[in-house]
């Protein structure tokens, strides 16, 4: 009789430990999504600084947020049933806002590197990246081989990985490193900087709106496996989840590529009010050939 209430309460025991067990790692592990649909909101970090990838632009009037990573971003949000909060600030602060808890997901054009990958956990890549010089057109034939540029002042945005592979590959040069990186391109087309490194589709972008500017022939060399990914929190495995599943479809049927596409017709804020004066400045001009033919 002894025996059997011994082991009844050892069976008991046993039952409510496992029991415990089970719901705190439940709970954990259903966290991080379940608090995402409690907010009723899904917050991304990005810097807004990076077309295609992600920029401002005037949408309907507005000026907003856009770009491939945006739309992607808004079909997480979307998989998850709730609002997409994007939230702006500049690409050194972008990783750290996860680990403050201030945003969910950091979706910027981060190409997911080893030493990152330690701190925080990553998506499957969704783009593979190369990363380039944007120069000025007239020193297309300066800047053709890595000796013409060992000595130039390259710029890059703080906290990137084309900023360390400057520093890394090109010791000698002078780098000036810039949190914004239109500031690193105005800094370009007013000839304080020779060159600005950055991921190549940017670049491009770069060099189709500004026909003063063009991609180098030249490039550093780049690591393996460092493709763009989205960042999350170290552990946040439910959540990895869904952003895996989500981009994996987006990849499959093509629907990032057309988000890149896009984006590529929509114009930035920045560009529009270059335009803008460009446009004032040729009529203004425009009126001038008239009124210099009418007199003359
Ligand atoms: N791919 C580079 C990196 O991860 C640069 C990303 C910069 N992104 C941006 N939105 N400004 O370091």
């Amino acid at each position: 009789m002894k025996l059997k209430k011994w082991i009844f309460v050892l069976c008991s025991f046993l039952a409510s430990f496992f029991l415990v067990a089970c719901q705190s790692s439940s709970s954990s592990s259903q966290s991080t999504v379940e608090a995402i649909k409690q907010k009723g909101k899904l917050v991304v970090a990005t810097s807004p600084d990076y077309a295609p990838f992600e920029f401002q632009a005037l949408v309907d009037g507005k000026n907003q947020v856009v770009g491939a990573d945006i739309d992607m971003a808004q079909a997480i949000a979307d998989e998850l049933g709730v609002k997409l909060e994007v939230s702006s600030m500049s690409f050194d602060n972008v990783l750290t806002s996860l680990q403050t808890g201030k945003a969910d997901l950091a979706i910027a054009g981060i190409s997911a590197t080893e030493e990152r990958e330690e701190v925080f956990d990553f998506s499957i890549p969704y783009y593979e990246n190369k990363i380039s010089f944007l120069i000025r057109k007239t020193d297309h034939e300066k800047y053709k081989d890595l000796d013409s540029l060992a000595s130039a002042n390259i710029a890059a945005q703080k906290g990137t990985v084309p900023e360390s592979m400057v520093k890394e590959q090109l010791p000698k040069a002078q780098l000036t490193s810039l949190t914004n990186m239109g500031e690193a391109v105005n800094e370009l087309q007013s000839g304080k900087v020779d060159a600005v490194h950055m991921d190549e589709p940017v670049a491009l972008s770069y060099a189709t709106k500004n026909a003063d500017l063009a991609v180098a022939t030249v490039s550093l060399t780049m690591k393996e496996g460092e493709e763009n990914a989205v960042a999350i929190k170290k552990g946040n495995s439910d959540l990895k989840e869904v952003v895996d599943k989500v981009i994996q479809k987006l990849k499959d049927d093509g629907t990032y590529q057309t988000y890149l596409e896009k984006a590529a017709k929509l114009t930035e804020v920045e560009q529009k009010k270059i335009t803008e004066a460009g446009t004032k400045v040729l009529a203004s001009q425009l009126s001038l050939d008239y009124q210099a033919r009418r007199s003359g």
